[in-house]
């Protein structure tokens, strides 16, 4: 049973390596997986959860990101979210929002800082 302390994700310097991480979690109740990547030099996360029909964004492919970079994607059906903010851009959800997982940094280290979420593995 984990507590409410800062649960560790990864390094950061592990972190560059790849494109994006998940990580399964539970959070406020519910399992799911977490998304986690780095953007413009800054630690996003999300839980990986689309709304427009409650998949995860990598469900049908190994990526998160569009062609471009600069916006994730739900591989899915192809709507698309502004990786600063989750903001949907896409004209169904347009305005709706990925929930976003609270990060922090220390020495390198990067760990969730949400109360309501546990490691699931
Ligand atoms: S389930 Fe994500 S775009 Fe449809």
């Amino acid at each position: 049973m984990q507590d409410n302390k800062l649960k560790v994700i990864c390094s950061l310097e592990d972190l560059c390596k790849v494109s994006y991480l998940t990580r399964k979690i539970i959070f406020k109740g519910q399992p799911g997986s977490a998304l986690v990547f780095l953007f413009d030099g800054h630690a996003y996360s999300y839980v990986n959860h689309c709304m427009h029909m409650h998949r995860p964004l990598n469900c049908e492919e190994d990526a998160v990101f569009d062609e471009t970079g600069k916006l994730l994607r739900c591989s899915m059906h192809g709507f698309v979210f502004d990786p600063k903010t989750g903001e949907c851009q896409s004209p169904v959800c347009l305005g709706q929002r990925l929930q976003a997982l609270r990060l922090q940094e220390s020495d390198g280290i990067l760990f969730f800082a949400e109360k309501h979420l546990v490691l699931a593995d």
